[in-house]
């Protein structure tokens, strides 16, 4: 026997909405057996099958889709102004709400931190887990591989479980804020081999040491193309020869197209967080100009109906 939350609950999940009266849930509660019927019932609505029919469509014209107007070559003085609007942008929600930025749950806004807070950083070891299973995929040794910079360390979720994976780790963001935040915290619970910079520039790029590893999760994807394109071609350029590369990034986005002066006059006044996408074939360029070869590229779990987001794991060429 079903109770009313139980299948008030389903129907949110299912439906996206609250059921619209309560002799819909008393009539599910009473016509249903078990969770198996409820759920078959609810999936045979007309509401359900066009809600599957509307994201399989979709799937459909990602598919289908042509060649994206996605400028990703833009001339010096253009690119540091996309550097400098995403460091104001990221910079600002270090200064507010450092952690919900990074994991945008109401549970991490700063009124509701302390209770979460360990909750939080323990979600960063299955990130970890799955940088050290792609690479053991590929028959290469997770524990070989000494040191990692990770791009876009954030407030130090992942950080955290890389320090205690790795000898040494750079910890690279282009936001002052959550580097802050990121060294107090990690400080706190005894970590010190982190080694933490602000990337701000080319120059600062351009100074990252060599390591035997690069990673970077929820972080490209917050950049213009341009800025993800060059971002992504420096860190894979740190990479020592045999180091693994294991980063993701969405690659295609519905209707997505970009237009740098176009962006910087428009969308880039509002300060607002973005999500953006790097086409495929620009990535793979990005990646054979570094000197790495594809060892992986998978859908991962954070593509939604009207994006794919990529996990790539890569190899810098030249190793043992
Ligand atoms: C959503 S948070 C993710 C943080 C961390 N990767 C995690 O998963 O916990 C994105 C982080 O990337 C940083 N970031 C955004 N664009 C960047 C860029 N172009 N270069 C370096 N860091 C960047 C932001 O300042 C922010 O700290």
């Amino acid at each position: 026997m079903l109770d009313t939350e139980t299948v008030r609950l389903a129907y949110h999940v299912l439906m996206g909405r609250e059921p619209a009266n309560e002799r819909l849930v008393a009539n599910l509660t009473r016509g249903c057996d078990d969770i198996r019927q409820l759920r078959n019932r609810l999936m045979s609505l007309p509401e359900f099958q066009q809600k599957l029919g509307a994201s399989i469509s979709i799937g459909v014209r990602l598919q289908q889709a042509p060649k994206p107007a996605v400028e990703v070559e833009v001339a010096p003085g253009i690119l540091e102004q996309l550097l400098e609007h995403v460091e104001t942008v990221w910079r600002r929600f270090g200064e507010t709400e450092p952690h919900w930025s990074v994991l945008t749950n109401q549970r991490y806004l700063q009124d509701n931190l302390s209770a979460n807070l360990d909750e939080f950083y323990a979600s960063g070891e299955k990130d970890v887990q799955r940088f050290r299973w792609a690479t053991e995929r590929a028959g290469i040794a997770f524990d070989g591989l000494r040191d990692c910079l990770e791009l876009g360390s954030g407030v130090g979720r992942v950080t955290l479980w890389l320090a205690r994976a790795f000898e040494r780790v750079v910890g690279a963001d282009i936001s002052a804020s959550h580097l802050a935040v990121a060294e107090r915290e990690l400080t706190a619970r005894d970590i010190r081999n982190i080694d933490f910079r602000r990337v701000a520039s080319v120059t600062a790029l351009d100074a990252l040491p060599q390591c035997g590893a690069f990673y970077s999760v929820i972080t490209l994807q917050h950049s213009p193309p341009p800025v993800m394109r060059l971002v992504l071609e420096k860190a894979l350029g740190r990479l020592r020869p045999g180091g693994v590369g294991h980063f993701q990034l969405p690659t295609q986005i519905l209707e997505y197209s970009f237009d740098a002066e176009a962006f910087l006059a428009g969308q880039a006044t509002e300060k607002a967080m973005e999500h953006h996408c790097l086409p495929q074939p620009t990535v793979f360029e990005t990646i054979e100009r570094s000197g790495c070869r594809v060892l992986e590229c998978v859908q991962d779990t954070l593509s939604r109906p009207n994006k794919i987001s990529n996990t790539f794991t890569v190899q810098k060429v030249g190793g043992a």
